[in-house]
């Protein structure tokens, strides 16, 4: 007798979509059984459950995985981004993720424990699964020590950034990336050039250039460039130290990612939606409609849309997370005479499944590949394979009940995250998340959240 048994779904597996029941016992998936019958054979049957759901018409998909979220995450002057850990994992579980790993942050002074604590508990309320990476905010004996003691918590996964008032110099950067190689974890890098972001910022502003679409002009793509290669070398003689860089939008950084693993180098890309799907035309919206897309690095050009899905079809770019990290219009505001001012960041993380399976399959991708983008590669990569990011026996039964000819306009009324827009305002995809289960157990349904609040667990990652 298993807890619950979905029947007639097309089962997105890593080989393939297979027509199987699918049985789930104490949280996990326990049993599989295809429905086609050799001929002259009895059918198999899986069995009697608890509770049984029939997902005729429907793709059972692996629980998304978004490894890029920054919930609860404090900006400036008492500014945090909206969606905390309820309202943002209430989102998700609706949109079809079943994991979400959050960017702690490390304050200036504090210690890494420090800040483990600190997001654990804002994460008490979370409704989905959750890890969380490491910001590394300075560099020194005692944060170098205490990386090893993450490892031991669970946090396998460190951040630096190359911009913001938290980024680190090369000496830093080299010595966090040997120390993580030597420890085997992986070091995630938002990579743009700090110093011409400033000076072009201080000219344009200077020139009266004060407006949203001068946040792109600002950082164009030879930025991101610079940077995802000045990174590269650096791991590279930083002992070969595995890197993932975040948020690729350009053909300028991803050429120097698919140049490093020609030669074998140890590097990993994440792309997001909004760098498939939108495009720099965004920033020339009348009035301040272009600071809802006032994110770090920029939209932009449709050209390098074309040539992320490209790195994507080739296998250069292996996750696609969201970099949720939303604030409200009325926030935005804040940068209504200068676009520097302008609280930087997006939504997606309701929105990711829909998006990726609906443009992902226009796109020539199958269910499959696009699985793997969301769900299996980023378990993969950030230890939490094969218990997330797959349907087999044995994981957890973390599953999206995907119904792809439920056509939906996207609008900010149909959504769950705490923010007053959405970037995809007005987007059709070809289907929806129809119910989301986590750990055997419903969670949402036609866009409603129906599981027990505060159920998500911290999962301790392995080493990837
Ligand atoms: O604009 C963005 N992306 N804000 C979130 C923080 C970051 O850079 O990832
Ligand atoms: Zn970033
Ligand atoms: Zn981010």
């Amino acid at each position: 007798m298993y807890d619950l048994v979905i029947r007639n779904g097309k089962l997105v597996t890593e080989k393939g979509v297979i027509d199987a029941d699918l049985a789930v016992l104490g949280g996990k998936i326990a049993n599989i059984v295809p429905r086609s019958q050799a001929p002259g054979t009895d059918a198999v049957s899986i069995g009697d459950s608890a509770e049984k759901i029939d997902a005729e018409g429907k793709y059972v998909l692996p629980g998304g995985v978004d490894v890029h979220t920054h919930l609860d995450m404090p900006l400036r002057d008492g500014l945090k981004s909206a969606d905390d850990f309820v309202t943002g994992t209430i989102a998700a579980a609706i949109g079809g993720t079943t994991t979400v790993v959050d960017y702690a942050c490390q304050e200036p002074q504090g210690s890494l424990k420090e800040a483990l604590n600190v997001w654990k508990g804002k994460a008490k309320g979370a409704c989905v699964d959750y890890g969380m990476h490491m910001t590394i905010a300075r560099v020194d004996d005692e944060t170098l020590s205490e990386m090893a003691d993450m490892v031991s918590q669970g946090v396998t996964s460190f951040k630096i950034y190359l911009v913001y008032d938290m980024r680190l110099n090369d000496e830093e950067i080299y010595t966090v990336l040997e120390r993580s190689a030597h420890l085997g974890t992986l070091v995630t890098v938002h990579c743009e050039n700090y110093g011409v972001i400033r000076y072009r910022t201080k000219k344009l502003l200077a020139e009266g250039k004060a407006d949203p679409k001068y946040h792109a002009i600002s950082r164009p793509d030879r930025c991101e460039g610079e940077a995802v290669n000045r990174v590269l070398q650096i791991a590279a003689m930083a002992d070969m130290a595995p890197v993932y860089i975040v948020h690729n939008t350009c053909r300028e950084g991803v050429k120097y990612i698919e140049e490093a693993r020609s030669m074998g180098q140890p590097v990993f890309a994440e792309t997001c939606p909004q760098y498939l799907l939108l495009d720099d035309s965004k920033y020339e919206l009348p009035g301040f409609e272009g600071a809802k897309y006032v994110m770090s690095p920029p939209l932009r050009s449709k050209a390098d849309q074309e040539y992320l899905w490209q790195a994507i079809k080739n296998g250069t770019i292996k996750v696609i997370a969201t970099d949720h990290c939303p604030f409200t219009f009325e926030e935005k505001k804040i940068g209504l005479h200068n676009f520097s001012a302008i609280p930087n960041g997006g939504t997606g993380i309701e929105e990711r499944i829909a998006l990726m399976y609906s443009e992902g399959r226009k796109q020539g991708l199958s269910y499959t590949d696009l699985s793997k983008l969301t769900a299996t590669n980023p378990a993969k990569l950030f230890g939490m394979y094969p218990r997330k990011g797959t349907i087999r026996i044995g994981s957890d039964a973390d599953l999206v009940l995907y119904d792809a000819d439920r056509k939906t306009t996207i609008t900010h009324d149909i959504l769950h995250e705490n923010v007053d827009y959405t970037c995809y305002e007005g987007v059709t995809v070809d289907g929806y998340p129809a119910m989301t289960i986590l750990r055997g157990k419903v969670i949402a349904k036609d866009r409603a959240f129906v599981g027990e609040m505060g159920k998500g667990q911290f999962i301790r990652r392995d080493l990837p």
